[in-house]
């Protein structure tokens, strides 16, 4: 097979850094050379180390390159709602969001919107997606077919969802477990691609339809589950409320036994110290989307706090609730919410957080989220310099840490040279 010689500026996380000074976490190496071949990393050098006489070779110097960004939490059927206008979150779920996802009942739209998701997904480097479809079949069975045809790493699920929502919109506890076992059986393990089990959120799934959830991730333990947590306070008034019998929010789930290892849990705001104790327990994940806890006025999310009590914290952008695409701006944001409580978001973390961080989070470490030989050939290629006030920023830069600062707090998907999926150039000119 061919072979691919990309020589760049390359970075690569081996741990979470613990401190500014942790230059140990990670192996930057200025001339390198990373060796491409079926999709597979095969060398990870100094370039001038590396044999590869018949490889093809690729030239991205001055430009940096690292593993290709991996999210976490995103709606594939909210695209077109980013930027409505709404007090918060129920409002804006009720007014714009659910009536959107109505729309992808329609295959033909499904299938035209799955390529401009992972196009837009590509432009802004990010090579792994965790992503909810819609409540419909449909929508999950677009999203897979056009990942495989790319040969991209991807994780989505039908959304369960059977009460408190449009007409258009809902499913039967048992049709959303008998569509939710026909996509597993037919997409799960496939390629790249894996299955998450989705019931939205306590609000719209009926204790029956619970029940089917929790069969569905006791037949599945290798399947991820995905769901909302603690956003903000009228949902978690209304989720108690329906669910009386739960001690709190997140008891709601571990009654039904949704709350394991793979399980990722949008937002986790709100958490009482016991929650916090019944989540780290079971290992569940929380999910940290600052774009779309700042739009929608949710809260700040206690990033210390999770970590000091043995979580370990995924972090996304929520498209259509999150703003950007952009794992960088997500990152921007994120340093904010960080900075209101205290809390510093460090280049080094910040940058291992959206790759290998996310991978470790997602139980995905041995595959993405490193340029480590034999993993998968994911990684993105950006430019600290690409607009004016980057460029000026970086007249300034003395160190790896001010380039990282500045892609970091200023950079989005023009600061994306370039996007590798399985070794595949995949960024529109
Ligand atoms: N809670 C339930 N559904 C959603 C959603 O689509 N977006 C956000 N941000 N929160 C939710
Ligand atoms: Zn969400």
């Amino acid at each position: 097979m061919t072979q691919t010689l990309i020589r760049a500026r390359l970075l690569s996380f081996d741990r979470d850094p613990q401190t500014p000074d942790d230059t140990d976490s990670f192996r930057y190496i200025e001339d390198g050379g990373l060796l491409v071949e079926d999709g597979i990393i095969r060398a990870f050098d100094a370039y001038a180390r590396i044999n590869a006489p018949n490889a093809q070779i690729i030239d991205h110097r001055p430009h940096l390159l690292m593993p290709g960004f991996i999210d976490t939490h995103l709606h594939f059927p909210q695209m077109q709602v980013i930027a409505s206008w709404a007090a918060e979150l129920l409002d804006w779920l009720n007014d714009y969001t659910f009536p959107e996802e109505t729309r992808y009942s329609d295959p033909e739209l499904c299938a035209r919107m799955a390529a401009v998701f992972l196009d837009m997904l590509a432009a802004h480097g990010t090579t792994t997606a965790v992503a909810y479809a819609s409540v419909h079949a449909a929508s999950v069975e677009a999203l897979f077919t056009e990942a495989l045809r790319r040969n991209m790493r991807l994780i989505t699920g039908k959304v369960m969802m059977d009460r408190n929502a449009p007409d258009g919109l809902l499913d039967t506890a048992q049709s959303g477990y008998d569509d939710s076992k026909a996509l597993i059986a037919r997409w799960h393990g496939r390629g790249r691609l894996g299955y998450a089990i989705t019931p939205r959120f306590a609000i719209t799934s009926s204790p029956a339809q619970m029940e089917a959830a929790q069969a569905l991730a006791q037949e599945h333990p290798d399947c991820h589950i995905q769901t909302h947590l603690s956003e903000n306070h009228a949902e978690i008034a209304l989720s108690c409320e329906l669910y009386p019998d739960a001690a709190d929010y997140t008891d709601i789930y571990a009654r039904y036994g949704l709350l394991r290892g793979n399980a990722l849990l949008g937002h986790a705001i709100h958490l009482s110290e016991r929650e916090i104790g019944a989540l780290a327990e079971a290992g569940a994940k929380p999910v940290f989307c600052p774009t779309s806890n700042l739009y929608l006025g949710s809260g700040l999310f206690d990033d210390a706090k999770l970590r000091k009590a043995g979580l370990v914290n995924a972090i996304a952008t929520d498209i259509g609730g999150g703003t950007s695409y952009s794992m960088l701006q997500t990152l921007a944001e994120g340093y904010k919410v960080l900075q209101l409580q205290g809390q510093r978001l460090h280049p080094y973390r910040a940058f291992h957080w959206i790759t290998r961080g996310n991978a470790v989070a997602l139980g995905l470490e041995g595959r993405i989220g490193t340029l480590d030989v034999g993993t998968e050939a994911d990684f993105v290629v950006l430019n600290a310099h690409a607009t004016p006030a980057m460029a000026l920023r970086m007249a300034r830069a003395r160190s790896l840490v001010d380039e990282l600062f500045t892609l970091q707090v200023m950079g989005d998907d023009r600061a994306v040279v370039q996007t590798y999926v399985a070794g595949l150039a995949r960024k529109k000119g």
